[in-house]
C-alpha cells in the first residue's frame, strides 16, 4: 500500500503527529520535498521530538528515508541524529536512508536566503534556511548532491567550479563571499560527507521494490498545500511542490501506485510568515486560539497567525491533492468558545465566491462569509471516541465533513499519540 500525507492548509497542521501514529502500519516512511524549513512534532508520553528533516516515522519499526526531491542541510541532519542518539535512539544506515541525488543546502544558500529576505521591501517571511536558493541551484543544475558530499574529491571540484558565481551572488547582496570557500567550511562538509556516506541509497528503487513485495510505504509531506510553489499563494509560498502529486514525481513512484491520499487539516487555520489569510483573527479570539493551541513556529518560534476554518481554501486543497480522507487535528483548542465560525464563501469585489480566486492579490481582497455553529465548553483532551465528544463538537466535525465531501477518518484532541481516534 502506498499512502501520501500532505498538509491541507499553510503547514503545521499536525502532520508529524499523524505520521508517527500511522507509521506502525508502514514499512517505509519517506519525506519527499522541502527541507529543514519544516518542523514536525511527535509527542509520546512526556517525550517531545521536534524534527526538521528526519521523517516522523523514526520511533516505530519503519525504515525512514529522505527522498531526492528534498533539500538537505547535512549539519541539521547530523544534529538531529546526535540529539536522538543522546536519548538512546541511534539511527543506523539500516534505519535511515538518504537518496544519493538529494540536493545539499550549503552555507551560501542560507546566507543568500537571509540577505535576500532582509533586502525585500515586501517580505515573504522565509525560514531563512536556504530553501529557495537550494532549489534554484537544483533547477539550474548547479547543486551539490548527496553523492558529491560523500566523496571529498568530488565535493572539492564541485565547490571550486561553483564558487565564482556563488561569491558574486553574495557580493551583489553586500554579504561576505568568504563563506563560500572557507577552509573550515570545506573541512566540516568533508567530515559530514564521511559521516553520511553509509546512509546513501536509491529511494525510488527502495519504494518500488517494497511495493512490489507487498509492503507499505507512507510519504510524509512538509509545509502545506497553499504554500505550493505552483498552486499556492505566490509569492508567499515555499520553493517546492507540496501537493500529493509531487510525492510521485519527487520519489520516482508512478501515480498508478497510489492507494490513499490523507490530508491533515486543523480545526481552524494558521499561517506563519506573510501572505493572505482571509479568516485571520486579530482580536481576542485569535489570541486565545494562538495561546491555547500553542501556535508558535516549530522552526523559527514565530507566532502563527490564526483564523477560523476556511472552506474555500479546503475545497481547493481537495482538488489539488485528491484526498481520499482527512485527519482533523486540534479540535480540543476550540473548547470554551460560545460560537465557532466557519468561512463558507468569500465576498470579492461585491461578488460571492465559494472557491479561492487564483491571484494572490484577489485572495487578499476576499472577505469571509461565515456560518455560525454552537461552541462547546468541555475539555476534549481526554476524549477517546467520536461518540464521547460533546454534541456541538460532533456537529462541527459532521458539518465540515458534509461541506468538504471527504470523510474525516481521524480526529485529534491533543498532541499525544493516544489523543487521536479513528472514526
Ligand atoms: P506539522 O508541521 O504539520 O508536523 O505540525 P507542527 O508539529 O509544526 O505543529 C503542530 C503542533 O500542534 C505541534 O506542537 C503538535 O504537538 C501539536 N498538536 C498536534 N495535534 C494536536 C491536537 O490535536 N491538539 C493539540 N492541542 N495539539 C496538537
Ligand atoms: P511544516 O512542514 C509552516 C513558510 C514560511 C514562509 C514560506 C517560505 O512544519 O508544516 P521557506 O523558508 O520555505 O522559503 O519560507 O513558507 N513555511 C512554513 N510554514 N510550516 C512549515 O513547514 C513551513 N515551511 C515553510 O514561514 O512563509
Ligand atoms: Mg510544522
Amino acid at each position: 500500500m502506498f499512502t501520501i500525507i500532505t498538509g491541507a492548509q499553510f503547514g503545521d497542521e499536525g502532520k508529524g503527529k499523524i505520521v508517527d501514529l500511522m507509521s506502525g502500519n508502514y514499512d517505509l516512511v519517506v519525506r519527499f520535498q522541502g527541507g529543514d524549513n519544516a518542523g514536525h512534532t511527535v509527542k509520546v508520553g512526556e517525550d517531545v521530538y521536534k524534527l526538521h528533516l528526519i521523517p516522523s516515522g523514526f520511533l516505530l519499526d519503519s525504515r525512514v528515508l529522505i527522498g531526492p526531491g528534498t533539500v538537505l542541510n547535512p549539519e541539521v541532519l547530523a544534529r538531529e541524529m546526535d540529539m536522538l542518539a543522546e536519548g538512546g535512539i541511534v539511527l543506523t544506515p539500516e534505519k535511515l536512508g538518504v537518496d544519493a541525488k538529494t540536493s545539499i543546502i550549503m552555507p551560501y544558500h542560507v546566507e543568500l536566503d537571509g540577505l535576500k529576505e532582509s533586502r525585500r521591501t515586501e517580505k515573504i517571511g522565509t525560514t531563512k534556511r536556504g530553501i529557495g536558493f537550494a532549489y534554484i541551484d537544483k533547477v539550474a543544475r548547479d547543486e551539490v548532491r548527496m553523492a558529491d558530499l560523500a566523496d571529498p574529491e568530488k565535493l572539492r571540484c564541485r565547490l571550486l567550479e561553483l564558487a565564482p558565481s556563488k561569491e558574486a551572488a553574495i557580493r551583489e547582496l553586500e554579504g561576505d563571499p568568504a563563506i563560500v570557500t572557507s577552509k573550515d567550511l570545506m573541512d566540516k562538509y568533508v567530515e559530514l560527507g564521511r559521516r553520511l556516506a553509509p546512509y546513501m541509497t536509491d529511494v525510488s528503487y527502495e519504494i518500488n521494490k517494497a511495493l512490489e513485495d507487498g509492503r507499505n510505504v507512507l510519504a510524509e509531506g512538509a509545509q502545506g498545500t497553499h504554500l505550493d510553489v505552483i498552486h499556492g499563494t505566490q509569492k508567499f509560498v515555499t520553493s517546492s511542490s507540496t501537493v500529493a502529486g509531487s510525492a510521485c514525481a519527487n520519489l520516482g513512484v508512478g501515480p498508478t501506485k497510489v492507494d490513499e491520499v490523507l490530508g491533515i487539516v486543523k480545526a481552524y487555520i494558521t499561517r506563519v510568515g506573510e501572505g493572505p489569510l482571509p479568516t485571520e483573527l486579530t482580536d481576542e479570539t485569535g489570541r486565545r486560539i494562538q495561546q491555547v493551541g500553542r501556535e508558535f513556529g516549530t522552526t523559527t518560534g514565530r507566532a502563527r497567525r490564526c483564523g477560523w476554518f476556511d472552506l474555500p481554501l479546503l475545497r481547493k486543497a481537495i482538488y489539488l491533492n485528491g484526498y481520499t480522507s482527512l485527519a482533523l487535528t486540534k479540535l480540543d483548542v476550540l473548547s470554551g468558545l460560545a460560537q465557532v465560525k466557519v468561512c463558507v464563501a468569500y465576498e470579492l469585489d461585491s461578488r460571492i465566491v465559494d472557491y479561492p480566486p487564483e491571484g494572490t492579490a484577489e485572495l487578499a481582497r476576499c472577505r469571509p462569509v461565515y456560518e455560525d455553529l454552537p461552541g462547546w465548553e468541555s475539555d476534549l483532551t481526554g476524549v477517546k471516541s467520536f461518540d464521547d465528544l460533546p454534541g456541538a463538537a460532533q456537529q462541527y466535525v459532521r458539518y465540515l465533513e458534509n461541506k468538504m465531501g471527504v470523510p474525516i477518518t481521524y480526529v485529534s484532541v491533543g498532541p499525544g499519540r493516544e489523543q487521536t481516534f479513528q472514526r
